[in-house]
């Protein structure tokens, strides 16, 4: 049994997806914990409504971001995981605590990366005359939203769309391939050269 951490920063509807998937298909893991950076986050009533344990390191509490990292590492380390999973956990990392969780940290980002990390992607996408979006699966770099991709989805821009309905319908595409590469991952199905994702038996890794 694969353990898995996840962390969030607010409503936490990818590491719900996560959770309800691995119950649904019968994963070879379970989410050990769900770890917050804020008090207020929504998803940690959820995690605790399931039975799964929940933390929270607050950043504000901390001088410095590798004081965070440090004390937010020695909680995880707690729950003895094998994948820690970043899910709309809106703090950088530092290179050490990335560094610390190598090959075994994934993140969600909702662009095709490598356009347009950090925020307001929608919007960026737009300005952009982009006639199509999506979302990333990608093992965590220090540098921010990037690192090999492991799954994309792709959505079409339509005429009209604003950026509330382009992020409503990226968050669905979210809600399918953040569960497919977590149990990609637990099932031992991903391989990682040189910087490149495969998965072993050849499944598509974009979601068209
Ligand atoms: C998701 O859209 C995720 O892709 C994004 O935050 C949202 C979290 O929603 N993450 C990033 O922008 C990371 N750079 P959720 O809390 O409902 O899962």
């Amino acid at each position: 049994m694969k353990r898995i951490v996840i962390l969030v920063s607010g409503r936490g509807s990818n590491m719900q997806a996560i959770v309800q998937r691995c119950a649904e298909q019968g994963w070879p893991a379970r989410v050990a914990a769900v770890v917050a950076n804020r008090p207020d986050a929504a998803g940690l009533t959820f995690a605790a409504a399931q039975g799964i344990h929940t933390a929270v390191v607050e950043h504000k509490a901390f001088a410095t971001r590798e004081a965070f990292d440090a004390e937010l590492a020695r909680v995880i380390d707690g729950f003895a995981p094998d994948l820690v999973v970043l899910a709309g956990f809106m703090r950088i990392l530092g290179a050490g605590f990335v560094r610390h969780y190598e090959g075994r940290l994934l993140n969600i980002h909702p662009s095709l990366l490598p356009a347009f990390p950090g925020l307001h992607t929608h919007r960026r996408a737009l300005q952009a005359g982009c006639q199509a979006v999506g979302a990333t699966v990608h093992f965590v770099t220090p540098e921010l939203d990037h690192g090999p991709i492991v799954m994309q989805s792709v959505v079409p821009v339509r005429p009209g769309d604003d950026e509330e309905a382009l992020a409503a319908r990226v968050l669905a595409t979210e809600h399918v391939i953040y569960p497919q590469a977590v149990r990609w991952f637990v099932q031992d199905k991903l391989r990682l050269d040189e910087g490149r994702v495969t998965q072993v038996d050849g499944a598509s890794q974009v979601l068209i």
